[in-house]
Protein backbone atom coordinates (compact mmCIF):
# COMPACT_ATOMS: atom_id res chain seq x y z
CA UNK A 1 0.00 0.00 0.00
CA UNK A 2 2.84 2.27 0.88
CA UNK A 3 5.12 1.87 -2.43
CA UNK A 4 1.75 2.49 -4.47
CA UNK A 5 1.34 5.40 -2.51
CA UNK A 6 4.36 6.47 -3.31
CA UNK A 7 4.59 5.26 -7.08
CA UNK A 8 1.90 7.62 -7.41
CA UNK A 9 3.39 10.39 -6.07
CA UNK A 10 6.25 9.73 -8.38
CA UNK A 11 3.84 9.91 -11.80
CA UNK A 12 2.53 13.35 -9.90
CA UNK A 13 5.74 14.50 -9.52
CA UNK A 14 7.15 13.39 -12.77
CA UNK A 15 3.38 14.54 -14.66
CA UNK A 16 4.24 17.83 -12.96
CA UNK A 17 7.78 18.31 -14.33
CA UNK A 18 6.88 17.45 -17.80
CA UNK A 19 4.02 19.67 -17.84
CA UNK A 20 6.39 22.62 -17.04
CA UNK A 21 8.80 21.63 -19.53
CA UNK A 22 6.52 21.44 -21.74
CA UNK A 23 5.22 25.10 -21.07
CA UNK A 24 8.68 26.32 -21.05
CA UNK A 25 9.82 24.84 -24.52
CA UNK A 26 6.44 26.25 -25.82
CA UNK A 27 7.75 29.97 -24.76
CA UNK A 28 10.88 29.34 -25.15
CA UNK A 29 10.27 28.47 -29.24
CA UNK A 30 7.23 31.54 -28.98
CA UNK A 31 10.21 34.07 -28.33
CA UNK A 32 12.23 32.78 -31.02
CA UNK A 33 9.32 33.11 -33.92
CA UNK A 34 8.38 36.78 -32.42
CA UNK A 35 12.01 37.93 -31.93
CA UNK A 36 13.86 39.05 -35.24
CA UNK A 37 11.95 40.90 -37.69
CA UNK A 38 15.18 40.76 -40.26
CA UNK A 39 14.71 38.93 -43.44
CA UNK A 40 16.55 37.64 -46.25
CA UNK A 41 14.36 37.62 -49.12
CA UNK A 42 10.76 38.27 -50.32
CA UNK A 43 8.27 35.91 -51.88
CA UNK A 44 5.55 36.50 -54.30
CA UNK A 45 2.60 34.82 -54.34
CA UNK A 46 0.37 34.35 -56.71
CA UNK A 47 -2.70 31.88 -56.15
CA UNK A 48 -4.92 30.53 -58.96
CA UNK A 49 -8.52 31.42 -57.85
CA UNK A 50 -10.52 28.18 -58.76
CA UNK A 51 -8.51 26.34 -56.27
CA UNK A 52 -8.58 29.27 -53.81
CA UNK A 53 -12.51 29.08 -54.07
CA UNK A 54 -12.04 24.94 -53.73
CA UNK A 55 -10.63 25.27 -50.21
CA UNK A 56 -12.64 27.99 -49.25
CA UNK A 57 -16.14 26.01 -50.47
CA UNK A 58 -14.23 22.68 -49.13
CA UNK A 59 -14.24 25.25 -45.41
CA UNK A 60 -17.06 25.46 -45.44
CA UNK A 61 -20.39 24.56 -48.55
CA UNK A 62 -22.20 27.66 -48.27
CA UNK A 63 -19.62 30.02 -48.87
CA UNK A 64 -19.53 31.65 -52.29
CA UNK A 65 -16.22 33.16 -54.21
CA UNK A 66 -15.49 36.11 -56.48
CA UNK A 67 -13.76 35.22 -59.31
CA UNK A 68 -12.15 37.29 -61.76
CA UNK A 69 -13.87 37.61 -65.15
CA UNK A 70 -10.95 36.36 -67.47
CA UNK A 71 -9.00 33.16 -66.25
CA UNK A 72 -6.08 34.70 -64.51
CA UNK A 73 -3.47 34.41 -61.84
CA UNK A 74 -4.44 36.65 -58.95
CA UNK A 75 -1.67 37.83 -56.27
CA UNK A 76 -1.39 36.48 -52.79
CA UNK A 77 1.02 38.88 -50.99
CA UNK A 78 4.76 40.14 -51.19
CA UNK A 79 6.25 37.97 -47.91
CA UNK A 80 9.62 39.15 -46.64
CA UNK A 81 10.97 35.59 -45.56
CA UNK A 82 13.62 34.27 -43.48
CA UNK A 83 15.68 30.90 -44.78
CA UNK A 84 13.99 27.66 -43.46
CA UNK A 85 11.31 30.00 -41.22
CA UNK A 86 7.74 31.55 -41.62
CA UNK A 87 9.20 34.68 -40.23
CA UNK A 88 9.28 37.31 -39.94
CA UNK A 89 5.32 38.54 -39.39
CA UNK A 90 3.42 41.22 -37.83
CA UNK A 91 6.75 43.37 -37.50
CA UNK A 92 4.78 46.84 -36.21
CA UNK A 93 1.52 46.85 -35.11
CA UNK A 94 1.29 51.02 -35.18
CA UNK A 95 1.63 51.31 -38.83
CA UNK A 96 -2.14 50.83 -39.03
CA UNK A 97 -3.90 49.70 -42.42
CA UNK A 98 -5.31 52.62 -44.11
CA UNK A 99 -7.97 51.54 -46.81
CA UNK A 100 -8.42 55.30 -48.26
CA UNK A 101 -4.84 55.11 -49.17
CA UNK A 102 -5.14 51.97 -51.73
CA UNK A 103 -8.50 54.34 -53.43
CA UNK A 104 -5.59 55.10 -56.31
CA UNK A 105 -5.24 51.43 -57.14
CA UNK A 106 -8.24 49.96 -55.66
CA UNK A 107 -9.75 49.24 -59.31
CA UNK A 108 -6.51 47.63 -60.26
CA UNK A 109 -6.41 45.65 -57.05
CA UNK A 110 -9.75 44.44 -57.42
CA UNK A 111 -9.00 42.92 -59.99
CA UNK A 112 -5.64 41.48 -59.79
CA UNK A 113 -5.70 41.02 -55.66
CA UNK A 114 -9.03 40.67 -55.08
CA UNK A 115 -10.16 38.84 -52.50
CA UNK A 116 -11.62 35.29 -53.52
CA UNK A 117 -13.65 34.56 -50.25
CA UNK A 118 -17.14 36.61 -50.76
CA UNK A 119 -18.23 37.31 -47.32
CA UNK A 120 -15.25 38.45 -45.19
CA UNK A 121 -14.95 42.33 -44.58
CA UNK A 122 -14.19 44.86 -47.16
CA UNK A 123 -10.31 45.15 -47.30
CA UNK A 124 -9.87 42.56 -45.14
CA UNK A 125 -7.30 40.72 -47.11
CA UNK A 126 -5.24 43.33 -48.10
CA UNK A 127 -5.19 44.52 -44.33
CA UNK A 128 -4.11 41.21 -43.28
CA UNK A 129 -1.11 41.22 -45.68
CA UNK A 130 -0.26 44.65 -44.96
CA UNK A 131 -0.49 43.65 -41.01
CA UNK A 132 1.51 40.29 -41.51
CA UNK A 133 4.08 41.44 -44.14
CA UNK A 134 3.74 44.87 -45.41
CA UNK A 135 4.79 45.94 -42.04
CA UNK A 136 7.55 43.92 -42.28
CA UNK A 137 8.51 45.24 -45.55
CA UNK A 138 8.73 48.68 -44.93
CA UNK A 139 12.22 48.59 -44.45
CA UNK A 140 13.11 48.17 -48.03
CA UNK A 141 12.70 51.72 -49.55
CA UNK A 142 10.86 50.36 -52.50
CA UNK A 143 7.98 49.55 -50.99
CA UNK A 144 8.17 51.30 -47.34
CA UNK A 145 4.41 52.86 -47.83
CA UNK A 146 1.01 51.03 -48.35
CA UNK A 147 0.82 52.59 -51.53
CA UNK A 148 4.40 51.32 -52.91
CA UNK A 149 3.74 47.72 -51.34
CA UNK A 150 0.56 46.97 -53.12
CA UNK A 151 2.05 48.50 -55.92
CA UNK A 152 4.68 46.22 -56.60
CA UNK A 153 2.61 43.32 -56.20
CA UNK A 154 0.46 44.72 -59.38
CA UNK A 155 4.00 45.61 -61.51
CA UNK A 156 5.32 41.76 -60.22
CA UNK A 157 2.03 40.30 -61.21
CA UNK A 158 2.07 42.01 -64.64
CA UNK A 159 5.68 40.84 -65.26
CA UNK A 160 5.40 37.43 -63.99
CA UNK A 161 2.38 36.46 -64.17
CA UNK A 162 2.23 32.47 -64.58
CA UNK A 163 -0.41 31.95 -66.67
CA UNK A 164 1.82 33.43 -69.04
CA UNK A 165 4.95 31.23 -67.95
CA UNK A 166 3.02 28.30 -67.60
CA UNK A 167 1.84 28.77 -70.90
CA UNK A 168 4.96 28.91 -72.62
CA UNK A 169 5.35 25.46 -71.79
CA UNK A 170 1.85 24.40 -73.12
CA UNK A 171 0.64 24.20 -69.12
CA UNK A 172 -2.84 25.15 -69.39
CA UNK A 173 -5.74 25.26 -67.07
CA UNK A 174 -8.00 21.95 -67.55
CA UNK A 175 -4.83 20.23 -67.76
CA UNK A 176 -3.10 17.84 -65.24
CA UNK A 177 0.84 17.34 -65.14
CA UNK A 178 3.27 15.73 -62.83
CA UNK A 179 4.77 18.76 -60.58
CA UNK A 180 8.11 18.31 -61.44
CA UNK A 181 6.81 19.18 -64.79
CA UNK A 182 5.49 22.48 -63.74
CA UNK A 183 8.76 23.08 -61.38
CA UNK A 184 10.41 22.38 -64.43
CA UNK A 185 8.86 24.44 -67.10
CA UNK A 186 9.01 27.45 -64.32
CA UNK A 187 12.50 27.00 -64.24
CA UNK A 188 13.38 26.72 -67.79
CA UNK A 189 11.06 30.10 -68.30
CA UNK A 190 12.17 32.14 -65.49
CA UNK A 191 15.82 31.10 -65.24
CA UNK A 192 15.07 30.63 -61.45
CA UNK A 193 13.68 27.64 -59.02
CA UNK A 194 10.03 28.39 -57.54
CA UNK A 195 7.52 26.75 -54.95
CA UNK A 196 4.68 25.35 -55.99
CA UNK A 197 1.84 24.36 -53.63
CA UNK A 198 -1.33 22.09 -53.56
CA UNK A 199 -4.90 21.52 -52.45
CA UNK A 200 -4.94 18.00 -51.57
CA UNK A 201 -8.80 16.53 -51.10
CA UNK A 202 -8.49 14.11 -47.54
CA UNK A 203 -11.16 12.20 -49.52
CA UNK A 204 -10.42 11.44 -53.36
CA UNK A 205 -6.39 12.25 -52.48
CA UNK A 206 -6.60 14.41 -55.69
CA UNK A 207 -4.05 18.08 -55.41
CA UNK A 208 -4.79 20.87 -57.16
CA UNK A 209 -2.75 23.66 -57.85
CA UNK A 210 -2.78 26.19 -55.30
CA UNK A 211 0.16 28.57 -55.38
CA UNK A 212 3.17 29.47 -57.40
CA UNK A 213 5.33 31.29 -55.02
CA UNK A 214 8.47 33.25 -56.61
CA UNK A 215 11.54 34.85 -55.12
CA UNK A 216 13.67 38.28 -54.71
CA UNK A 217 16.56 39.08 -53.15
CA UNK A 218 16.34 42.61 -51.44
CA UNK A 219 16.36 44.62 -54.58
CA UNK A 220 13.89 42.93 -56.51
CA UNK A 221 15.93 40.78 -58.79
CA UNK A 222 14.66 37.36 -59.36
CA UNK A 223 16.62 34.38 -57.59
CA UNK A 224 16.22 30.90 -56.40
CA UNK A 225 13.95 30.02 -53.83
CA UNK A 226 16.01 27.00 -52.49
CA UNK A 227 15.99 27.04 -48.48
CA UNK A 228 12.78 28.87 -48.14
CA UNK A 229 9.99 27.14 -45.76
CA UNK A 230 8.37 24.13 -47.22
CA UNK A 231 10.43 24.13 -50.56
CA UNK A 232 10.00 23.22 -53.09
CA UNK A 233 6.49 21.89 -53.13
CA UNK A 234 3.96 20.36 -50.75
CA UNK A 235 2.21 18.85 -53.80
CA UNK A 236 1.82 14.89 -53.99
CA UNK A 237 5.19 14.03 -56.26
CA UNK A 238 3.34 10.26 -57.25
CA UNK A 239 0.09 12.19 -58.63
CA UNK A 240 -0.56 14.34 -61.52
CA UNK A 241 -1.72 18.34 -60.45
CA UNK A 242 -5.19 19.72 -61.62
CA UNK A 243 -4.72 23.31 -63.06
CA UNK A 244 -8.45 23.17 -62.96
CA UNK A 245 -10.63 25.21 -65.37
CA UNK A 246 -13.16 25.41 -63.20
CA UNK A 247 -13.74 25.75 -59.24
CA UNK A 248 -13.68 21.80 -58.50
CA UNK A 249 -16.92 21.14 -57.52
CA UNK A 250 -20.37 22.08 -58.35
CA UNK A 251 -21.14 24.83 -56.13
CA UNK A 252 -22.45 28.37 -56.86
CA UNK A 253 -19.32 30.38 -58.17
CA UNK A 254 -20.05 34.56 -58.60
CA UNK A 255 -18.49 35.96 -61.77
CA UNK A 256 -17.80 39.50 -60.86
C1 LIG B 1 6.97 51.20 -36.27
O1 LIG B 1 6.53 52.24 -37.09
C2 LIG B 1 6.61 53.52 -36.48
C3 LIG B 1 5.95 54.51 -37.42
O2 LIG B 1 6.60 54.55 -38.66
C4 LIG B 1 8.06 53.85 -36.18
O3 LIG B 1 8.15 55.10 -35.56
C5 LIG B 1 8.65 52.77 -35.29
O4 LIG B 1 10.03 52.98 -35.11
C6 LIG B 1 8.43 51.40 -35.90
N1 LIG B 1 8.81 50.39 -34.95
C7 LIG B 1 9.64 49.39 -35.27
C8 LIG B 1 9.90 48.40 -34.19
O5 LIG B 1 10.17 49.30 -36.36
C1 LIG C 1 -5.12 57.65 -44.85
O1 LIG C 1 -4.86 57.94 -46.20
C2 LIG C 1 -5.48 59.15 -46.65
C3 LIG C 1 -5.24 59.25 -48.15
O2 LIG C 1 -3.90 59.14 -48.46
C4 LIG C 1 -4.91 60.32 -45.88
O3 LIG C 1 -5.51 61.53 -46.29
C5 LIG C 1 -5.13 60.11 -44.39
O4 LIG C 1 -4.51 61.12 -43.66
C6 LIG C 1 -4.60 58.75 -43.96
N1 LIG C 1 -5.00 58.49 -42.59
C7 LIG C 1 -4.12 58.20 -41.65
C8 LIG C 1 -4.71 57.93 -40.29
O5 LIG C 1 -2.93 58.13 -41.85
C1 LIG D 1 -5.35 14.11 -66.79
O1 LIG D 1 -5.23 14.38 -68.19
C2 LIG D 1 -5.51 13.30 -69.05
C3 LIG D 1 -5.29 13.74 -70.49
O2 LIG D 1 -4.35 14.74 -70.60
C4 LIG D 1 -6.94 12.85 -68.85
O3 LIG D 1 -7.19 11.71 -69.63
C5 LIG D 1 -7.18 12.53 -67.36
O4 LIG D 1 -8.54 12.24 -67.15
C6 LIG D 1 -6.76 13.68 -66.49
N1 LIG D 1 -6.87 13.29 -65.09
C7 LIG D 1 -7.59 13.97 -64.21
C8 LIG D 1 -7.59 13.43 -62.83
O5 LIG D 1 -8.23 14.97 -64.52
Amino acid sequence: MVSRLINLWLLLVSIFVMTNGFSENSDGRHKEVSGSNEFDLLIFTQHWPQTVCYQWKEDTESHDCSLPRDEEWTIHGIWPTQYHKLAPQFCNHSLHFNASALAPLEDQLNVKWLDVEKGTARYSFWKHEWQKHGTCAVVLDSINTEVKYFQKGLDLLDKYDMKHVLGKKNIVPGDNHSVQDILNAIETILGKRCQVECITNSKTKQSYLFEIRICFSKTFELIHCDGIHGFPTNCDLKKNVIYPSNVPVDYRVIQI
